[in-house]
């Protein structure tokens, strides 16, 4: 199949490698020059784990191409992917310029029949909205080529994404014409050889589907960040109450860490625009998720509230490490990361910080560029030096187990902030150190 995919970001880079990866005909388009630059000249713009080798392989077998060419691009794809960014707009919705501006564009230039597949995160009503771009676009070059709008979200991980994209636990294709809907069983075929994963509704309920998903595990996490405040001030451990919960079937074990908070590129975004599309289109306010926001604002500040507790309001002349700077292990994304609000909170009380990231470091210097108290460290050990105490924000695997002399050694206090619960608690407190986590 020839497929264009527009917007290589981490979704569509990973989707558009995917779909060469199984023989596919694929070209990526991007309007950042200097994405499409780096890409050809064999480079990679994201972390991603087994990506940039499955780029090289597909590129180097004449599958996989980018382009800035909206024009090419148009004409490439019958099935036009639509993976560009949608962020968030002032008052919280979901900002539609670029979904609209690459409707359009493919409006401007198609020749021949196109399936116009939405696989951004857009709010319900988008595919009539991409719809009516298009035809506008065709009506004003006098032409009357026929398409057809899907809605295709995408539940990969950052971190797992080639994984996920691979072996989807679920294909979700909102679609109203038979056309369309064999294009897209095509296309999935070969992601779903073990058995059938795509579910066909209509192009409503799919839109609303990945918001749901994602509200759904940003309700756990607060609801879990909440019960882990409590059970600090009742003396519980929110680990233990997690693994009771945990074995319940109905509940399960999946996303119920307590932890600093939420970040990334989605849960914030999509909850926020969940709770304004409620209001704005249907008049509904979504208490729940309006909860869930609160709770994930707040939960950002638990570290340097916590800081502050134990070194005091002013941390004039103190020093701390930081471990972990992108939103979640495996990634070197540092959208809404809870370490932007940690190290502004540690700032703005006048204390100074060494952070150390395995992938995240240089999109943490476009975050806080030239900010005189904050350093960066070569590795994880290095951060330690004259530091008052280490602050833990990011569950990478190489810091599950430090060597703790060495740790207790380097520090100036044998202080550890933990805001992703990565130690034995009892352990740690036993080796001498004060272990300041969540919940516990
Ligand atoms: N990142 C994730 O983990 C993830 C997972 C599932 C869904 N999503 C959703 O997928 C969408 C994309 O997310 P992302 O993280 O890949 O974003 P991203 O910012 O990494 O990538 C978007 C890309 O689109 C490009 N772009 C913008 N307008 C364009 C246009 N008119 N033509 C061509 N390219 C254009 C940008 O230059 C950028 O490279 C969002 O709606 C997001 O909510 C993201």
């Amino acid at each position: 199949m020839k497929i264009t995919v527009i917007g290589t970001g981490y979704v569509g880079l990973v989707s558009g490698t995917c779909m060469a990866e199984v023989g596919n005909d694929v070209l990526c388009l991007d309007v950042d020059p200097a994405k499409i630059q780096l890409l050809e000249d064999g480079g990679i713009p994201i972390f991603e784990p087994g990506l940039q080798e499955m780029v090289r392989r597909n590129v180097a077998a004449g599958r996989l191409h980018f382009t800035t060419d909206v024009e090419k691009a148009a004409h490439f794809g019958t099935v036009q992917f639509i993976a560009v960014g949608t962020p968030p707009d002032e008052d919280g919705s979901a900002d539609m310029k670029y979904v609209t501006a690459a409707a359009r564009n493919i409006g401007k230039y198609m020749t021949d029949y196109k399936v116009v597949v939405d696989k951004s995160t857009v709010p319900v009503g988008t595919a009539d909205a991409v719809r009516a771009a298009i035809a506008e676009e065709l009506h004003k070059r006098g032409v009357d080529t026929p398409y057809s709008v899907v809605s295709n979200p995408e539940f990969l991980k950052e971190g797992a994404a080639v994984e996920d994209f691979m072996k989807p636990d679920r294909i979700i294709v909102g679609c109203d014409d038979e056309q369309a809907a064999l294009n897209m069983r095509a296309l999935y075929a070969p992601f779903q050889r073990n058995h059938d994963r795509l579910i066909l509704m209509d192009i409503r309920s799919a839109e609303l589907t990945k918001y749901a998903a994602n509200a759904m595990l940003a309700t756990r996490i607060s609801f879990m960040n909440e019960l882990a405040n409590l059970a600090e001030k009742l003396g519980a451990d929110i680990e233990s109450v997690r693994k009771g919960i945990g074995s319940d079937p109905r509940i399960g074990y999946d996303f119920l860490y307590a932890g600093a908070g939420y970040g990334g590129s989605c849960f914030p975004k999509d909850v926020k625009a969940l709770i304004k599309t409620a209001a704005d289109d249907a008049g509904l306010e979504l208490k729940v998720l309006t909860a869930v926001e609160v709770a994930n604002d707040a939960q950002k500040h638990v570290l340097g509230r916590k800081i502050k507790a134990r070194f005091g309001d002013d941390l004039s002349g103190k020093h701390f490490a930081l471990w972990g700077l992108a939103f979640k292990a495996n990634t070197d994304d540092m959208r809404e990361a809870t370490s932007r609000e940690v190290i502004k909170d540690l700032l703005a009380a006048g204390a100074t910080v060494t952070a150390y990231d395995p992938e995240a470091m240089p999109a943490a210097q476009h975050c806080f560029p030239n900010e005189p108290g904050l350093s960066y460290g070569a590795n994880q050990t290095d951060t330690l030096e004259h530091a008052d105490a280490l602050v833990i924000v990011t569950e990478w695997k190489e810091f599950r187990s430090p060597n703790f002399a060495t740790l207790k050694a380097a520090l100036k206090n044998p202080v550890i902030f933990d805001g992703r619960n990565m130690y034995d608690a009892k352990l740690v407190r036993a080796m001498g150190f004060e272990y300041l986590a969540i919940g516990r």
